[in-house]
């Protein structure tokens, strides 16, 4: 039996406490006084898709004005393998321009979020959700959030059945409580509360956020290793045979706090396709919900707790609660971390175009109207949306009859040109939300990104480096949201302009980069990377990555 834990966190009995999530959720939002809702109900409605922000930029302006702060919120889509029809996009598209700052924003998990909610507007916007047949369920909070699937149906001929496990497991994992229908959709309360038992998150969830990927080689798109739980697909002669299992993946770090660390999932075997893989999930997380610290938030995820009793006895644990032994793991490699931007075709003659969407950003702006044009591009009825999780779209499932006229939208609105016309380094880059939203961001996320990229491509450029396909990724915070220590170039926010330069992690997402400099300013950045890109222009072997460059020479430890 898993250890009795004492001293529980806050955030536990808020959990326990929670009536199935309800807490008072409803009175919170009935209550005009504040734009906020009660701090307690904070944690619960992370469960049903939310998060409490304010403008951070106007914090000090409505502080002299003794205004509240300018509360809003963010609200986020399950979308298992980031998939929506036409129309569903078409809703999205009107629901943002009515309830929030109308920005569609891809996420690094393959989903959407929408941000500048106000308190009033979450019913009417979960409502739209619903009639779009879209939920906001369990995508943040102690529970399986959003399951990723490598998202180009041009990655294998069986992708649909790989992408088909990504709704499955969720549905598998979702919370059994009703209360998302009762206080957001204004159903029924039920009659029995037997109904809503929940054997496997039972009445305090997990102990942290769950994360599931499922990746299929040879691209590693989603970068499997940073979840909790990476299923790798294991294909032999075009037949789906199973999944390689990795477990204990996670990118947060505390700054200052060694005892929490970024770690890559570890392989402990195979599974079978179908019941023995659901199984084994399943089990991974009744391990993780029983053996999960429960006091110290900061070391509850999967990562600690593989760690702490060794990734046998986990194996073995799910084996003896699953009654199968997990197979030595099959052979699998990965030579690639990327999207395939502009059209593709897969093996049915089906076209995919994946649009560059500079940190996911979906609005019009001076680059490009990536906004209208892809709602005139769902408006033709003709295709369906996929996100990666790289913050990009993928227009897809295209008939060979319609792709003239979807292209012809697309260059209509430069999306085209600026897909092709951007650079390797800022296609290949990633940054989180940050500021100013995000309530843990120390430095700016995706509003400054952009601009560094555009100080950092004169210097590739100058040393001949503009074809090299590095991954760069930038963070407000030691989180981790668009996992900055799987790329081989990060800069982790520590305070205001002032980034931790980080090198060395490989190209396909197997090696963790290490901290090379600490708390740097933009002019010390590019010092940094000037003299890093010279050396590697003239001293890297053949076809040598610039994260293997860094380890090789010793420029961090591994
Ligand atoms: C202690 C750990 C973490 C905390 C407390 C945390 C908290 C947050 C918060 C508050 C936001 C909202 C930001 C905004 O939209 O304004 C956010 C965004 C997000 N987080 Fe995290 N996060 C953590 C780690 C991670 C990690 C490790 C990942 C994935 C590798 C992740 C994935 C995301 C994603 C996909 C978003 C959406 C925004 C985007 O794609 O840029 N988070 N997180
Ligand atoms: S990495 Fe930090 S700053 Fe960025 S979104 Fe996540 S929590 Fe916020």
């Amino acid at each position: 039996m898993a250890e009795q834990q004492h001293n529980l966190s806050g955030i536990e009995k808020i959990k326990q406490a929670s009536d199935g999530l309800r807490g008072e959720i409803t009175k919170s939002l009935k209550d005009e006084i504040t734009g906020a809702i009660r701090e307690g109900d904070q944690a619960l409605i992370k469960f049903h898709g939310m998060y409490q922000q304010d403008d951070r930029d106007r914090r000090e302006e409505r502080a002299e004005k003794k205004l509240d702060r300018l509360y809003t919120f963010m609200i986020r889509l399950r979308l298992p393998g980031g998939f929506l029809t036409a129309d569903q996009w078409i809703a999205m598209h009107e629901i943002a321009g009515q309830n929030s700052t109308g920005v569609i924003k891809i996420t690094t998990r393959q989903t959407i979020q929408l941000h500048g909610l106000v308190k009033s507007h979450i019913k009417p916007t979960i409502t739209a959700f619903s009639e779009a047949l879209l939920d906001s369920i369990a995508t943040c909070g102690d529970i399986n959030r959003n399951v990723l699937c490598s998202a180009h149906p041009g990655q294998s001929p069986i992708h649909e059945e790989i992408f088909g496990y990504a709704d499955k497991i969720s549905t598998m994992l979702m919370p059994k409580t009703k209360a998302y229908y009762e206080i957001w959709l204004d159903e029924e309360k039920i009659a029995d509360k037997k109904e809503e038992e929940d054997p496997l998150y039972q009445d305090r969830y997990l102990p942290r956020k769950f994360k599931i990927a499922i990746v299929i080689p040879p691209n590693n798109d989603v970068d499997v290793f940073t979840n909790d739980l990476g299923l790798i697909a294991i294909i032999e002669n075009n037949e789906l045979k199973g999944f390689n299992i990795a477990i204990g993946g996670g990118m947060s770090t505390t700054h200052g706090n060694p005892a929490t660390y970024a770690r890559l999932g570890t392989v402990i075997g195979f599974v079978e396709k179908g019941e023995q893989t659901m199984k084994a999930i399943y089990e991974i997380a009744t391990v993780q919900r029983d053996y999960g610290n429960r006091s110290d938030r900061k070391l509850a995820r999967l990562k600690y707790t593989v760690d702490k009793y060794g990734a046998a006895w986990y194996k073995e644990e799910v084996e003896r609660r699953a009654g199968f032994k997990i197979q030595d793991a099959k052979p699998f490699s990965f030579n690639e971390r990327r999207d395939y931007y502009g059209w593709q075709q897969n093996d049915k003659a089906a076209w995919y175009y994946t649009v560059y969407v500079e940190n996911g950003r979906i609005t019009d702006d001076e680059k490009q109207a990536v906004k209208t044009a892809l709602l005139e591009v769902a408006k033709t009825g003709k295709c369906s949306f996929r996100f990666t999780a790289n913050q990009n779209v993928i227009i897809s499932d295209v008939a060979a009859a319609d792709k003239d006229s979807i292209n012809a939208i697309l260059e209509k609105f430069h999306i085209t040109s600026y897909t092709e016309k951007t650079s390797l380094i800022r296609k290949n880059a990633i940054a989180c939300v940050a500021l100013p939203t995000c309530p843990l961001a120390l430095a700016e996320g995706q509003r400054y990104m952009p601009v560094l990229i555009a100080k950092i491509e004169p210097l590739l450029d100058k040393y001949g480096l503009a074809e090299q396909d590095i991954i760069i990724r930038m963070t407000g915070c030691p989180n981790g949201c668009a996992r900055p220590a799987a790329a081989e170039i990060a800069f982790v926010g520590t305070a205001p302009g002032k980034y931790n330069l980080q090198l060395g992690g490989d190209r396909v997402g197997m090696r963790l980069n290490k901290v090379y400099k600490e708390n740097l300013d933009e002019p010390a950045i590019l010092t940094e990377l000037d003299s890093l890109f010279k050396s590697f222009a003239s001293e890297r072997t053949n076809a040598e990555a610039f994260g293997d460059f860094a380890m090789r020479k010793n420029l961090v430890t591994a």
